[in-house]
């Protein structure tokens, strides 16, 4: 089956983790994946092993740049289908508010959430003139319920959960969804620097007692942001081994 046969699709965040096996899964069904990230040495190697159609060094903070590269990309295709915006830090973790610097705040709140700000603007006018479009970000589970110690990251993820909501309803009478995703841990790279208590923590609260994987996650996207998806929106979609219950 090639449910992507045809359609643009850009990743942000896409060079490794959850947004690349996104992308891995978008090529294997016929789409075409740009992906826009920081890591340069990442974006490189996509293009060397030819996994990605484009790949681009972009920052999602950097309003205009971003904005520039979406409008190449649409000028290069003639459309954009699909928005999945998988960038974001963690930040720091076991530190509680007191300990907690304004600046490590502000970065984070840049990254996870005036980021998917950036980049939901920078798609909408492609996605309103085609009437079609599907936009998904990957928020967590930690923006639901709160997690301690990491008081940035749940800010910025429940901020981005609320974008989710707001915009999806301000076009949900056109051909454009938008929808985000609230995953419990997976295993990828950002877990890497996690504190191992916390992480233990986190583990500890999924039922299935087991953390997640970037393929499990790679599968629901690709529903969500599929042409079969078409009576969802402003929705956050689990993740999360049963941890969530609502
Ligand atoms: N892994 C988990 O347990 C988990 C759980 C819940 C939610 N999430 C969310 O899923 C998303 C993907 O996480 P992951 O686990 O794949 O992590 P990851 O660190 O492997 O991937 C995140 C990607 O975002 C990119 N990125 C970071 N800052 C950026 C910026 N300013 N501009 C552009 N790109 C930037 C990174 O370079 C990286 O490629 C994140 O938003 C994360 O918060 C992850």
């Amino acid at each position: 089956m090639k449910r992507f046969e045809n359609q643009i699709a850009v990743i942000v965040g896409g060079a490794r983790g959850i947004g690349r096996a996104i992308a891995e899964r978008i090529i294997s069904e016929g789409g075409i994946v740009c992906v826009l990230d920081v890591l340069q040495t990442e974006l490189d190697e996509l293009i060397e092993q030819k996994a990605v159609q484009q790949a681009f060094a972009v920052d999602i903070t950097n309003e205009s740049l971003l904005a520039e590269t979406i409008q190449n990309i649409i000028e290069l295709h003639g459309r954009l289908d699909i928005l999945i915006n998988s960038a974001g830090i963690v930040g720091p973790t076991a530190t509680k508010i007191e300990n907690y610097s304004s600046i490590d705040f502000q970065k984070i709140v840049n990254i996870n959430l005036n980021g998917a700000f950036n980049v939901t603007k920078a798609v909408i006018p492609q996605m309103v003139q085609q009437n079609y479009g599907r936009i998904l970000h990957v928020a967590s589970i930690g923006g639901k319920e709160g997690n301690p110690g990491m008081v940035g990251y749940t800010a910025s993820k429940a901020g981005l959960m609320g974008l989710v909501k707001g915009v999806g309803k301000e076009y949900a009478e056109t051909g454009i969804t938008v929808n985000g995703l609230a995953p419990a841990v997976i295993a990828t790279p950002m877990n890497k620097d996690t504190n191992p208590e916390m992480l233990k923590y986190m583990t500890s609260k999924i039922p299935m007692g087991r953390l997640g994987t970037v393929e499990e996650v790679a599968s629901l996207v690709c529903w969500i942001v599929s042409k079969e998806a078409t009576f969802n929106t402003g929705f956050i979609f689990d993740i999360s081994g049963g941890r969530a219950t609502f």
